[in-house]
């Protein structure tokens, strides 16, 4: 069922330090900063040859990282995104399985304009996954 992985999300407790440490320590390529209001966050993308890292911070008050964020003060690994053919597809394997989709089950438009869903991270290891429509 998945693909490539799409990126490794990072909540950063401030987003213009962490860009400039990937830019200036590692000297990765980093876009500019991008406000999603929807998904409450700001980000920046750092582009690697293979797959990309998003670094987050929250955007507003009701941000879903917030608490994420308050709880790992020095940040920390948010999620895994792999890549999927067709999510409605994986969305009702996983449902079969027994999956727990987070939210109401359905696929949602994500940070990059293409359907996405999260599955419980307790069921996996302990790690928040998204699945991406390719
Ligand atoms: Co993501």
């Amino acid at each position: 069922m998945i693909g490539c992985l799409n990126h490794v999300a990072i909540v950063v407790p401030d987003l213009r330090e962490a860009a400039l440490k990937y830019q200036q320590t590692l000297g990765a390529e980093v876009s500019e900063q991008q406000e999603l209001v929807d998904h409450g966050v700001i980000l920046v993308f750092v582009q690697l040859a293979n797959t990309k890292i998003e670094l987050l911070h929250p955007l507003g008050a009701n941000s879903p990282i917030s608490l994420f964020l308050e709880r790992n003060p020095a940040g920390g690994i948010h999620h895994v995104c792999y890549e999927v053919d067709n999510i409605y597809e994986a969305a009702n394997v996983l449902q079969e399985m027994g999956a727990k989709i987070l939210g109401d089950g359905e696929p949602k438009i994500g940070a990059h304009g293409k359907p996405v869903l999260f599955l419980h991270p307790k069921e996996f290891f302990g790690t928040l996954i998204e699945l991406e429509q390719k």
